[in-house]
């Protein structure tokens, strides 16, 4: 008997991650035994800390395995407000602090406390894809301000003229995934003035801060505008400095009304994330010595490899990344100069995994993840070359 399940509307629109499908279609090919070299994961390939490790076997010989408070453990909550008083000179208390099963789940669920159906929220774009997709959950809408001219830093003529009645917030992220840009001082500046004069909240998504490479400096927007504090969720996790990303560990500092409503939904749909990638996660804010600037340089020398080695490939441009570890290019001027059809056939033919830009809100571009080893990178970037000249 054929039964008709009714599949709800938000569910029937969300669109899979691209990026997944193209790691899929990766392993895939590997698993055929061909010789994919990947630049398509979000994840760094380091071994996550010993020392996290290490606190996550305690953790298990002590018995930590039941349930905790649902925001988190008050040791890891001390850690974070200890990495913000010490990183950013902010203070955040336990109660304003939520550790959430990754920083997706902390973003998520920072959305439906903030967006009201009909609500407008603006994203810079290129973005994140999750973003969208959480803004439709949460029955608002997106509206992308694109600033692919002004080397992927919002300018604030293109933020006020995306403004209507129905916008209350914005979301940003630096450094950015997929461009790798990193908004300067004068960046945030701005958006916190138009976020003070317009009533908006701001969502700032600084899970890359830790990776930043040559002059360029993070900042906390509450660094640069700290009275706007009671109108900022912050979110940051382990996934990206400590190459955690299997553990799901995120976290979110904000105003306790919010905190608390952020509570409440994750009461409702997954309680604490894991007690034992809780402790894991202490052990590697608090004990994990020079991992995190070790690991930084690390990548900076493969993104300043991975600039050389692609600067006289045919038809591609791209902007040298501040930050972050994706390399995003402008391929509009090559030999295939649509991204997906780019992505699909440098697959197929050179077993090359990149992401279509499409999937950032960007046709035209391809990100390039350098979160691999310097032999994959000249390998990689050799059949780059080679694609483009034929
Ligand atoms: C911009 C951005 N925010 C958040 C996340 C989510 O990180 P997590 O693994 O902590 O959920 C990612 C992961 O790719 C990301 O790129």
């Amino acid at each position: 008997m054929q039964m008709n399940l009714k599949i709800s509307r938000s569910a029937s629109e969300i669109q899979p991650s691209a990026t997944l499908a193209i790691a899929a279609l990766a392993r895939d090919l590997k698993t055929k035994g061909q010789p994919v070299l990947s630049f398509s994961a979000g994840e760094p390939d380091f071994a996550s800390p010993e020392s996290a490790i290490a606190a996550a076997r305690d953790a298990m010989d002590r018995g930590e395995t039941r349930y905790t408070a649902n925001s988190g453990i008050p040791e890891l909550k001390k850690a974070i407000a200890a990495y913000y008083k010490t990183r950013f000179g902010l203070d955040y208390a336990p109660s304003e602090i939520i550790v959430s099963g990754g920083a997706k789940q902390a973003l998520y669920q920072a959305v439906q406390v903030l967006a009201d159906a009909e609500d407008e929220v603006l994203i810079p774009s290129p973005a994140w894809v999750s973003y969208v997709e959480q803004v439709h959950l949460a029955g608002a809408k997106e509206v992308m301000v694109d600033t692919s001219d002004a080397g992927f830093i919002p300018a604030r003529e293109s933020l006020e003229g995306a403004l209507s009645k129905k916008t209350v917030g914005i979301m940003i992220n630096s450094p950015n995934n997929p461009t790798g840009a990193v908004y300067g001082r004068e960046t945030l500046g701005m958006i916190a003035d138009l976020a003070r004069r317009n009533g908006l909240w701001i969502i700032y998504d600084e899970i890359y801060e830790r990776l930043v490479y040559g002059e360029a400096a993070h900042y906390n927007i509450l660094q640069i505008a700290p009275d706007i504090r009671d109108r900022v969720i912050i979110v940051n996790g382990v996934s990206k400095a400590y190459s955690m990303t299997g553990w799901r560990i995120g976290y979110a500092l904000g105003p306790k009304e919010a905190v608390a409503k952020m509570d409440d939904i994750q009461s409702h749909i997954s309680s604490n994330p894991s007690s034992i990638a809780q402790w894991a996660s202490v052990g590697a804010m608090e004990g994990s010595g020079s991992y995190v600037e070790d690991n930084r340089r690390a990548f900076e020398r493969r993104r300043d490899l991975l600039m050389d080695l692609l600067s006289d490939a045919e038809g591609l441009k791209l902007e040298r990344p501040a930050g972050a570890f994706y390399a995003f290019i402008d391929v509009r001027g090559s030999s295939v100069p649509d991204d997906k059809e780019f992505c699909r056939r440098i697959l197929e033919e050179k077993f090359v995994a990149l992401v279509p830009g499409d999937a950032f809100f960007a046709p035209g571009y391809v990100r390039m993840s350098y979160a691999c080893s310097e032999a994959d990178i000249r390998e990689g970037a050799a059949r780059i070359k080679e694609f483009l000249r034929r």
